[in-house]
């Protein structure tokens, strides 16, 4: 590929603080896991963070903390990667998935079911969903939210940042976010003393003390190494959100319709997709591919269609129709001016 869809970044400062960690502290459990968590916490503006080995961990953990498990009832929007539900499965409570807004692909909570147990509402490609609503329907239900925030580290709404909205925000390290930590890792944030010490007990074997072990849980922790190069990432956050909201400005001035999910009005978008929403989009695809320019669909599948959830029989229309129109272009820091006006060239090619 001449512009791939995306790429992995490696720095010196990353290889330093690797290696940094590796001889000087203890491979599991090290000071820089202790270090990135207060940072972490202190970036979205939460009390406590808690660090876990991939994004699905954090979920996971955060509905079990939270007491979730046979025969409670979990929402969640049906466009997302399929984690978002997973991990409500995994803890034998049932997912309950909703339809999404047509213009942004966010969660739409017009026809939702009462009685549910929790919900879990997702920043989709890192722009903010519309939290007032999630609240709204929370509170009346009296039940917790867990932000998936996987996709939006640093987004905001409504002057606040994603995964201090909620009871529990969880997020992903995944090399394709706008922050890794050199491999698989995740997070969890809260304001709340009891919860975190709980995530933390589940994330080490339910481990009470030294020798007592008082619930279940996994070997679920961030190792030192990815904490450490963790640290590094986060401190560049800010930086490499600034680039993708420039290329996200350079599309917008230069696609003859602009044809770009909005971003929420009360929010602030990360745009760690950037995507378009088109009739001609699987034209528009083999024209970026014809012209080795890497573009990606995010999801092409609704999880209500994935095998595994077909048992449940949902119908949600506006997810399957927004599921063949969209496409993701490329949206990583790295991405020059002129590669993003090669990409509009493209585009505008086939839509105007
Ligand atoms: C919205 C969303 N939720 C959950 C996850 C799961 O994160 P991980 O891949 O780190 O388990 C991801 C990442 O892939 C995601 O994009």
């Amino acid at each position: 590929m001449k512009i791939p869809f995306f790429i992995q970044e490696f720095t010196v400062e990353m290889e330093e603080a690797a290696i940094h960690a590796l001889r000087n502290e203890s491979f599991v459990g090290g000071e820089s896991v202790s270090k990135f968590e207060e940072e972490f916490a202190k970036y979205t503006g939460t009390k406590y963070a808690a660090s876990v080995s991939s994004g699905n961990g954090a979920l996971q953990i955060s509905l079990m903390a939270l007491g979730i498990g046979e025969s409670h009832k979990v929402i969640t929007p049906t466009n997302s990667f399929i984690a978002s539900a997973n991990c409500i499965r995994m803890t034998n409570a049932k997912p309950i998935l909703t339809d999404i807004d047509m213009d942004d692909g966010g969660i739409d909570l017009s026809n939702n079911e009462n009685n549910v147990n929790a919900i879990i509402p997702v920043h989709i490609y890192g722009n903010p969903c519309d939290f007032d609503s999630v609240k709204s329907f929370a509170e009346e239900q009296k039940i917790p939210i867990i932000e998936d925030a996987c996709q939006a580290h640093g987004a905001e709404y409504k002057g606040k940042k994603v995964g201090s909205l909620g009871d529990i925000g969880c997020f992903s390290f995944y090399p394709t976010k706008n922050m890794t930590v050199g491999g698989d890792g995740g997070m969890t944030t809260t304001d709340d003393e009891e919860i975190v010490l709980k995530i933390k007990s589940i994330r080490d074997n339910g481990r009470k003390t030294k020798n007592e072990f008082d619930k279940l849980g996994f070997t679920m922790r961030l190792n030192t190494v990815n904490a450490a190069i963790g640290r590094v990432q986060l401190k560049h956050l800010d930086e490499k959100t600034a680039r993708r909201r420039e290329i996200v400005s350079i599309y917008r001035k230069n696609l003859v319709q602009d044809c770009i999910l909005p971003e929420n009005k009360d929010g602030k978008s990360v745009y760690h997709q950037i995507v378009i929403k088109h009739e001609k989009r699987d034209e528009i695809r083999k024209e970026l591919a014809d012209n080795q320019i890497g573009s990606a669909i995010y999801y092409e599948t609704p999880i209500h269609k994935q095998l595994i959830y077909q048992e449940f029989g949902y119908e949600l229309p506006n997810s399957e129709k927004f599921s063949k129109k969209i496409l993701s272009l490329p949206s990583y820091p790295q991405l020059t001016d002129d590669q993003a006006l090669e990409i509009c060239e493209h585009v505008n090619k086939i839509i105007s």
